[in-house]
């Protein structure tokens, strides 16, 4: 009995975290690599798009995650090794689109049926960086990545 009801606050729990949102698959940058638009590994910055539907067919919303920035060569390098999620596209499938990002209309009245592109915040330094640190191989493409 004890087990049981355990197990259901369990998948409960899991239910829960999930509620109101979808997965969305993770689109690479076509020619990213070409225009040097990459994330601090080098890997092709990329992003998640849900279509927008409905009277929202034609607004946008741009979401540009944070994520802190890496402020020395030795805490990029670590962020490139413990951190992948925010320093690489390598390993990224989908992310969850929840809260401002949901197509759900109950939880997300004034958004839910816009186009919402969540970037993928991969560079160190908030879209804005532009250099390569050769001895390293660290790219600070940040502002690479907005544009492209
Ligand atoms: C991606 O996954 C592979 C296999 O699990 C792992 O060896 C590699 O370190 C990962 N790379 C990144 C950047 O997460």
């Amino acid at each position: 009995m004890g087990i049981i009801y355990i197990l259901l606050i369990c998948v409960f729990n899991l239910l829960n975290t999930k509620v109101n949102g979808q997965e969305v698959k993770l689109t690479l940058l076509g020619d990213a690599v070409k225009k040097g638009a990459v994330c601090l590994d080098g890997s092709p910055a990329g992003y998640h798009y849900a279509k927008g539907f409905g009277d929202g067919a034609n607004s946008w919303m741009i979401y540009l995650p944070g994520g802190g920035w890496c402020g020395s060569k030795q805490s990029c390098l670590d962020r490139v090794k413990n951190n992948p999620d925010l320093s690489s596209t390598k390993n990224i499938t989908n992310t969850y689109f929840g809260g401002i990002l949901s197509s759900d209309k109950n939880s997300n009245p004034d958004f839910y049926n816009w186009n919402r592109v969540f970037i993928r915040y991969c560079d160190g330094s908030s879209f804005i960086g532009d250099a390569v640190d050769p001895g390293s191989k660290l790219y600070l493409r940040g502002s690479r990545i907005f544009t492209a």
